[in-house]
């Protein structure tokens, strides 16, 4: 009798092995050119946020700049437009397609089986830049649903759906094909995520109306429970999968601690926490409260499963970058999860919510924890999906672009705290005229429009060392095997 594939036991040791050794399935030709060109998508896609954030963080300090835009440009680079291009960009550009490419590289990797359609990884790598190229001119145009995360048109948010279920056929099809009996943390956390993520993005995005909205506070909660998931479900959960699989490679050490992974393996609900104070049902914002303060289970376990992992390595972080990008993406990870729950607080959140304080948790999260981590990913994978171009990055470009990247957002994120909890505190005082508070935000704005300048010249140079592996590449070898 065939028993059902995840139910093989393993008579090895829980604890996930040192970095495999073996020669990969995947590989430069035919092989890996899906996760290859997913991550030279995503590269692409960062540098079209960068341009977008730039653009608004010099509109919030200087408004006059956009009158002074060509007539014919203004309507499209106003900045109720730029800001959902930079978060759809960034988020389902950027970190997701980096995510994918790195995902279709592992699970062939740590199951020991070739990927279970390259042509369906292709596929799916068009469709997401075909779904992207529409994101960015439909939303340049006005085209918005009015729904934060959810902001797609109707048609886009189905072609979002089928880029994640086709991923997650690839991840779900070449684990049920394994020839490693075990089934690594990584390749459970990736096998989650993209399904998950596909049921709660449809759902969220109310897909099955055009309108793709709900109405009401039913609205707000249905959308903040599909913005919670796709941070939880989708990029902390894919992205702590990703962490368990470059630790181990990078560091040299195996992860401390399997079944320490596995504790961290949980999702919660805690999308109203995002709307505490709002005219949804107490029990509701109670629950998310309680939820987010037991997020501190997972994370803790994580925390410690990390620092215990990087025992002894850390010397090597001085002069391994992406070791470093991901090590400073972790400690940087820990920091959201503590501030996030802080901000979970009614009392903190009353003085928070609404000032720039929560846009700096969002970078800490994306940028400076999830984009780091993605950093070492591109940087340790790019060069063994191209095979003979190991050497193809600049080394002093790296550096620069980690110490320019780090300067800049630390910078970033502390100036718009600081910036957050004034609004906050003038807000609460009461008396303080509304324009006063908006004045009293130039120089803060300044100051990120200078950091945001920073960490745009540091993804530039990421974007550079990454062009420059696009000489080095080999040619593709024709198809091997047909699936
Ligand atoms: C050059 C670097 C960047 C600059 C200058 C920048 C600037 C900005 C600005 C000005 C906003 C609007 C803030 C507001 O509404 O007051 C924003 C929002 C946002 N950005 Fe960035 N950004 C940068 C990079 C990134 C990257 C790389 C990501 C993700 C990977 C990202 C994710 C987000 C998100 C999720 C929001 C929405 C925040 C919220 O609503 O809380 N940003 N950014
Ligand atoms: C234990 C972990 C975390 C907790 C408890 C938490 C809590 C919160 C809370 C309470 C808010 C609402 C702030 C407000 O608007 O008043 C918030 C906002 C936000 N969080 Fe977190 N957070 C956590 C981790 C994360 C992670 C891992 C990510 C990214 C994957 C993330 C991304 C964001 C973003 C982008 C926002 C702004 C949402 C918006 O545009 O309104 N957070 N978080």
């Amino acid at each position: 009798m065939r028993s059902f594939p995840f139910a093989r036991r393993s008579s090895g040791p829980l604890v996930q092995p040192a970095p495999l050794t073996q020669a990969p399935p995947t590989g430069a030709g035919q092989e890996g050119r899906a996760a290859r060109w997913f991550l030279y998508s995503a590269v692409f896609w960062l540098v079209v946020p960068g341009v977008a954030g730039l653009l608004m963080a010099a509109f919030l300090f200087a408004p006059y700049l956009h009158e002074r835009l060509p007539l014919d440009l203004r309507p499209y680079l106003q900045f109720g437009r730029l800001r959902p291009v930079h978060v759809n960009t960034a988020l389902f550009g950027w970190l997701s397609m980096a995510y994918a490419g790195a995902m279709l590289f592992i699970v062939p990797r740590l199951t020991r089986a070739p990927l279970y359609s390259e042509r369906l990884a292709l596929v799916n790598v068009v469709l997401w830049n075909v779904t992207m190229v529409g994101a960015f001119f439909s939303l340049l145009l006005g085209f918005n649903q009015g729904r934060e995360y959810a902001e797609l048109a109707w048609p886009l948010d189905w072609l979002m759906i089928a880029n994640y279920l086709l991923l997650a056929v690839n991840l779900w099809g070449t684990t049920l094909r394994r020839r490693e009996p075990r089934v690594y943390i990584s390749v459970w956390n990736f096998m989650a995520a993209s399904l998950i993520i596909a049921f709660v993005y449809g759902i969220g995005n109310v897909v099955w109306d055009p309108a793709g909205a709900l109405t009401g506070m039913n609205d707000a909660i249905l959308n903040y429970f599909y913005v919670h998931n796709l941070f939880n479900a989708w990029f902390t959960t894919g992205g702590i999968g990703l962490v368990y699989y470059l630790l181990p490679k990078l560091s040299g050490n195996p992860v401390w601690s399997y079944r320490l992974a596995v504790w961290g393996f949980a999702s919660v609900w805690t999308g109203q926490h995002h709307l505490l104070y709002a005219p949804g049902p107490d029990w509701l914002e109670a629950l998310s409260v309680a939820f987010s303060i037991l997020a501190a289970v997972p994370n803790t376990a994580f925390a410690y499963n990390f620092f215990m992992t990087m025992q002894g390595a850390w010397s090597k972080a001085r002069s391994d970058v992406p070791l470093r990008f991901l090590a400073t993406g972790c400690i940087f990870y820990l920091l959201t999860c503590i501030q996030g729950v802080a901000q979970s607080f009614r009392t903190f959140n009353s003085l928070v919510h609404f000032t720039n304080w929560v846009i700096g948790h969002s970078h800490l999260a994306f940028v400076a924890s999830f984009s780091f981590i993605a950093f070492a990913l591109v940087y340790h994978i790019l060069p063994r999906l191209q095979g003979s171009s190991a050497g193809a990055f600049s080394r002093r470009v790296m550096e620069w672009h980690y110490w320019l990247t780090l300067v800049g957002i630390v910078v970033f994120m502390v100036v718009l705290w600081t910036a957050g909890l004034v609004q906050g505190r003038d807000w609460l005082a009461g008396g303080v005229p509304f324009m006063d508070t908006v004045r009293a935000m130039r120089p803060y704005m300044l100051l990120r429009l200078l950091a945001g300048g920073t960490i745009g010249a540091g993804v530039l140079l990421f974007a550079y060392n990454v062009a420059r592996t696009l000489r080095s590449a080999p040619k593709p070898a024709p198809p091997r095997e047909r699936r």
